[in-house]
């Protein structure tokens, strides 16, 4: 008996997905068919499939040439299926063309020409309104998000707005989209804002573009007065529009996954939290030297501070700022600490002192400790009363 595998995500399914299917049953006897996890389609950047696990695995079911379907949740799982299910052939589309000839080592590997004009993305582009974005703001950190939002499906980065027609067409040009100087223009072209400009212009822009009926996203720190903030996303509701901040941490599946364990009681009742980030700064460098905006707090407290607004929420009964402050009053070092009736919490951050970037929270039980870069939470470890003996990892290795 012919064994063959084949692997795939098989969302939105498609005659695509049939046909391959097909040829690789009339490859041999028995087909395998593996069905992608949602995790390791996160993990490995598809972060747009529509169709659940469970139905994508029925709609491969449905087809009746799968006589097994499996699920693969992890890089490196095909050699070892191969093995353990006595894998004859191996078989996937020619989109992937040489991408699996290491199994060649361990099967026969068989490449099927790829059918021409349909695929998953196709459909999820034809299926969805495509949220068109519009940038203000033409700084270095604007230059980072156009190339991530091309890696989103749904979303399309329409234009960029900037008052100084240089700096609009300069970014355009590099970019391939069109500038705008003209704010009802730049406003008629787009669905969604994003605001990447100077702080002291993030309040303006945002009621502007809620004034205007379209979603906001908003670098950090949105605002830097309660009242501002109250006020916009207050708007935002009455307009039923999404405003939201940009703090990538907060948005981290690794991230949910940590409160997750810590809220869950893996270390007992929390009672200790400290969060450290620090990066070394130009000394000309605006975080440096901006009288108003610039400073370590301003910079990064945000991140330091989520962990513990998360864990042990906002009712603090105390709260104490240490600066270490430099010429021109700017801090380039703070520590905060809090105290809350059964915890107390320290966050620590920097831009002209290096400290080691670590997230710990400590329970009655155990700890949890999460390295640098622990603001993007790709792994954490929790230890138990020997610190020796790791009790759980995130993710599984
Ligand atoms: N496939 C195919 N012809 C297509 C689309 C997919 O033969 N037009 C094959 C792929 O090569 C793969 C299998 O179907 O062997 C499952 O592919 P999958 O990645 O799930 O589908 P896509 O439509 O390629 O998905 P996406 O657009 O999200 O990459």
């Amino acid at each position: 008996m012919i064994k063959v595998i084949t692997y795939g995500t098989f969302d939105l399914f498609h005659e695509g997905h049939y046909r391959l299917l097909q040829r690789a049953k009339a490859l041999g006897d028995y087909l395998i068919v593996g069905v992608t996890t949602e995790v390791y389609d996160k993990a490995r950047g598809k972060l747009n499939v529509v169709d659940s696990l469970m139905t994508r695995i029925e709609n491969v079911k449905k087809t009746g040439f799968a006589d097994e379907v499996i699920i693969e949740e992890e890089l490196g799982q095909k050699v070892n299926d191969i093995k353990k299910f006595h894998i004859d052939i191996f078989t996937v589309g020619s989109d992937w063309v040489g991408s699996f000839d290491y199994l060649k080592n361990y099967c026969k590997v068989v490449y099927l020409e790829r059918t021409k004009n349909i695929s998953s993305t196709m459909l999820r582009e034809q299926n969805s309104h495509i949220q068109r974005i519009g940038i203000i703001g033409t700084g270095r950190i604007a230059e980072r998000f156009i190339p991530e939002a091309r890696l989103v499906s749904g979303v399309s980065t329409q234009g960029v707005y900037n008052p100084h027609e240089e700096s609009a067409k300069r970014f355009a040009h590099k970019w391939e989209i069109n500038a705008y100087t003209d704010m009802e223009e730049f406003y008629r072209a787009v669905d969604v804002v994003y605001i990447a400009s100077p702080h002291e212009t993030h309040y303006g822009y945002i009621r502007s573009a809620l004034e205007h009926d379209k979603h906001v996203l908003c670098e950090k720190p949105m605002v830097l007065k309660k009242a501002q903030a109250e006020e916009l996303f207050e708007l935002a509701r009455k307009r039923e529009k999404v405003l939201f901040e940009g703090i990538k941490t907060a948005y981290c599946p690794g991230f949910h996954k940590l409160l997750g364990v810590a809220g869950s009681g893996t270390v007992g009742a929390i009672r200790n939290i400290e969060a450290c980030f620090t990066k070394l700064e130009k000394a000309d460098s605006r975080e440096l030297t901006d009288p108003v905006y610039g400073g370590s707090f301003l910079e990064l407290g945000s991140y330091v501070m989520l962990p513990i607004l998360k864990l042990f929420g906002k009712s603090f009964e105390d709260i104490r700022f240490d600066s270490i402050r430099g010429e021109n009053g700017l801090d380039l070092f703070t520590r905060i600490s809090l105290k809350y009736p059964m915890g107390v919490a320290t966050a620590t951050c920097g831009l002209g002192v290096k400290s080691e970037g670590r997230l710990l929270i400590a329970g009655t039980k155990g700890y949890i400790v999460v390295e640098a870069p622990w603001w993007k939470t790709t792994y954490f470890e929790a230890h138990y009363e020997n610190p020796g003996e790791i009790g759980l990892k995130f993710p599984k290795i």
